[in-house]
């Protein structure tokens, strides 16, 4: 078992990898009040729920199954969670657990931050999206029709526990789209963990225990190193946005159906690529690597084609990253490094997003 420590000015968050950690994890050093809520949905609860129910034991454990999808990431499905709350009379001193992937992540999390002004929680991110990035920063919260993740806040779990075993009955689709977030770490900060990918991602993909091990710890001590040094993203993190703000707005154009968030980052991080190499800031040859490891790695590269750029443009404008009016794009000056860009006008986004609409 592995431990990371996400350290921030005021918590403390430790972060344990392990295959199979949920079957012997000694859960009451971190857990001192008695009441324990496990919310999950019904996809994760029909696999996961009973094994996690055993690990808490000795607590007084209830559990909240919410239907599945990022549809229901949403504010009808946060009043299911307060009603329950409320119903069932908890206080605060109540531990909220997510046990899911991000959506049930980003939602619980929301929910724990403001019953009551907060009260404990505790992530089990079983996607690998949310192994390797949603479950580690304190980012949550839920969707408006109009743009993805608009209404939120910052909530620290007390503590996350990663069990790679899970990712055993992850579908294929949901494994890679969680590579998509795996790739933009070698993209944004490590060209040395990029051409790890390249050489190995068949073992990655066989679950190859000490390759998935490595996969997930890289990127949550990654993420941990920088929301430590920039908790509220007022400058680095911003980084980790790479590929997200086309992707937000090709989700939002496809209302958040038929195209996983993973899928949706991955063309837009090709598109952020391609916008570096048309600054000049990477070579031409560095773009053609990029494209050609997210394609070999069996993700999307291009908008899907009923998605029109007047669509795309409408929902850039109501990205929540915008600054003063003006996108902000995270763009590479390497493989392996980033920086922030609020440069490029509205009509050259228009003109290439239709340069990558299939
Ligand atoms: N908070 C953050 O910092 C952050 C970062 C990145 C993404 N996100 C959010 O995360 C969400 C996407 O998360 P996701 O990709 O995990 O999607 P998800 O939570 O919808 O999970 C994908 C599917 O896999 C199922 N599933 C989960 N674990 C499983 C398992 N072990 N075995 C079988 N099936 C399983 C789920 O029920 C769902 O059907 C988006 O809403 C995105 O905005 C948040």
């Amino acid at each position: 078992m592995k431990k990371i420590n996400l350290k921030t000015s005021n918590t403390n968050v430790p972060i344990y990898v392990g295959n199979g950690i949920l079957n012997n994890f000694e859960i009451s050093k971190y857990l001192f009040n008695k009441d324990v809520l496990i919310i999950t949905n019904t996809k994760v609860g029909k696999l996961y729920l009973n094994k996690t129910k055993r690990l808490f034991k000795e607590y007084k454990v209830n559990s909240l199954v919410l239907p599945d999808g990022e549809k229901y990431k949403n504010n009808e499905t946060l009043k299911k969670i307060y009603d329950f709350l409320v119903k069932n009379h908890y206080d605060r001193s109540l531990t909220i657990v997510a046990l899911g992937g991000g959506v049930i992540g980003d939602l619980v999390a929301f929910a724990a931050d403001t019953f009551m002004r907060g009260v404990s929680l505790i992530h089990i991110p079983t996607t690998l999206l949310s192994q390797v990035d949603s479950s580690i920063g304190g980012k949550c919260g839920i969707n408006h029709k109009l743009g993805k993740n608009l209404i939120g806040s910052f909530k620290h779990p007390n503590l996350v526990l990663i069990d790679t075993s899970v990712l055993k009955s992850l579908p294929k689709r949901e494994f890679l789209a969680g590579m998509a977030e795996v790739i933009k770490y070698g993209l944004i900060k490590n060209k040395t963990f990029f051409n790890f990918l390249n050489n190995n991602y068949k073992k990655i993909y066989r679950l190859d225990e000490d390759y998935i091990i490595k996969v997930v710890t890289t990127c949550a001590s990654t993420k941990a190193k920088i929301v430590k040094d920039d908790e509220l993203e007022g400058g680095i993190r911003a980084l980790l946005n790479f590929g997200h703000t086309f992707g937000h707005a090709i989700e939002a154009s496809k209302n958040y159906r038929g195209i996983l968030h993973g899928e949706a980052v991955s063309i837009g991080m090709n598109i952020a690529s391609a916008i570096s190499a048309d600054q000049e800031l990477i070579s031409h040859e560095d773009y053609c690597e990029i494209e050609d490891m997210i394609l070999r790695l069996g993700l999307p590269t291009h908008i899907p084609k009923k998605i029109t750029s007047v669509s795309i443009m409408k929902h850039l404008g109501h990205d929540k990253k915008k600054v003063s009016g003006k996108n902000r794009f995270i763009l590479l000056n390497n493989i392996g490094s980033a920086f922030i860009s609020d440069q490029l006008e509205n009509k050259y986004l228009e003109d290439l997003s239709k340069n990558f609409i299939s």
